[in-house]
């Protein structure tokens, strides 16, 4: 089945946009990023909604804008205190990525917030989804952000079951969902899709039961038959044994660090009982790399 089969089917999509953006108006979350339109507050929301869940985000998010409440003040600050302000967070690198953003927008575009999404695009941090997610809710333009939870619900809809296999590829999917922004309405369109992703169309066991999508949706029934203990086991266990832990953890020691430094030394002594002196060293190796850690000498810090 290709996509265009599917896009001929005017009447599906006519029906899909209309429960959707009903559904969304009866049930849409109250979220700190969605009382804005200031398109410096939208990127912090959506970079920190990278791979971090909703709940965890929203303290960090008013507590990150009440130290950094303006792309100014972000682009003025150290990296240092960027990567303190991260913390809780994971994923560190995003917080860089964003501070390089804010400079080069504060720089570059003489703080004004590029609204064209390929301008967006050349930032860093900056991708595909989040570029179009930014003109989206700061300028209300009618575009489509794809992530993992939009990608889900249009598999499921237009295309069926997504495990054990996809039966689409992401660009294709992309290239749908284009498709399918109902014109003049991207806003709440694509905020909709996000809570229904988040809250009814699940991952794991979604909510088909009381869907609104459910006569029209191509993987129901065959999604009640799906074992989901089958799918997507990332078990905490493999995740405290992770490079990604570790290199969390080493933030997170530097951050509450005096100074934020330490001897290597020390460092290695604190981790003695985890992680090996010649994995901390390459996983060091690795921060070092990603410009999250500087290191002199015997001494490894936060960059200033
Ligand atoms: N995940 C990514 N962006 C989001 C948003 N704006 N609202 C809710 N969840 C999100």
């Amino acid at each position: 089945m290709n996509t265009v089969s599917h896009l001929a089917n005017a009447r599906k999509v006519a029906i899909v946009q209309r429960r959707l953006l009903r559904w969304y108006a009866a049930h849409k979350r109250d979220l700190p990023w969605r009382r804005t339109r200031d398109p410096y507050r939208i990127l912090v929301s959506e970079i920190m909604l990278q791979q971090t869940q909703v709940d965890r985000v929203i303290p960090k998010y008013k507590a990150f804008l009440k130290e950094f409440p303006t792309l100014r003040a972000l682009a003025d600050a150290s990296p240092a205190a960027v990567i303190r302000a991260w913390s809780g967070l994971g994923y560190n690198r995003r917080a860089l990525y964003l501070h390089r953003t804010a400079q080069s927008i504060a720089k570059d575009y003489h703080g004004r917030f590029p609204k064209d999404v390929d301008i967006l695009e050349t930032l860093p941090g900056i991708g595909k989804y989040t570029a179009r997610a930014v003109v989206c809710f700061a300028f209300g333009k009618d575009v489509a952000p794809v992530d993992t939870n939009i990608a889900r619900v249009f598999h499921r809809i237009f295309f069926g079951v997504e495990v054990p296999k996809k039966k689409i590829s992401d660009a294709q999917l992309w290239t749908l969902a284009e498709k399918l922004v109902p014109k003049g309405r991207g806003y709440p369109w694509n905020h909709g899709l996000m809570d229904f992703g988040s809250l009814v169309c699940t991952a794991k066991r979604p909510k088909c039961v009381t869907c609104p999508m459910q006569s029209k949706c191509a993987a129901y029934p065959a999604i009640k038959s799906v074992d989901w203990t089958k799918h997507r086991h990332r078990t905490v266990a493999a995740f405290k044994d992770s490079d990604r832990y570790f290199r969390g953890r080493i933030i997170e020691y530097l951050r509450t660090a005096p100074g934020h430094r330490s001897t290597i030394a020390a460092l290695e002594f604190y981790f003695r009982a985890q992680c090996p002196p010649s994995r901390l060293s390459s996983l060091i190796d690795t921060l070092v790399r990603d410009h999250l850690v500087t290191c002199v000498r015997d001494m490894i810090a936060l960059p200033r």
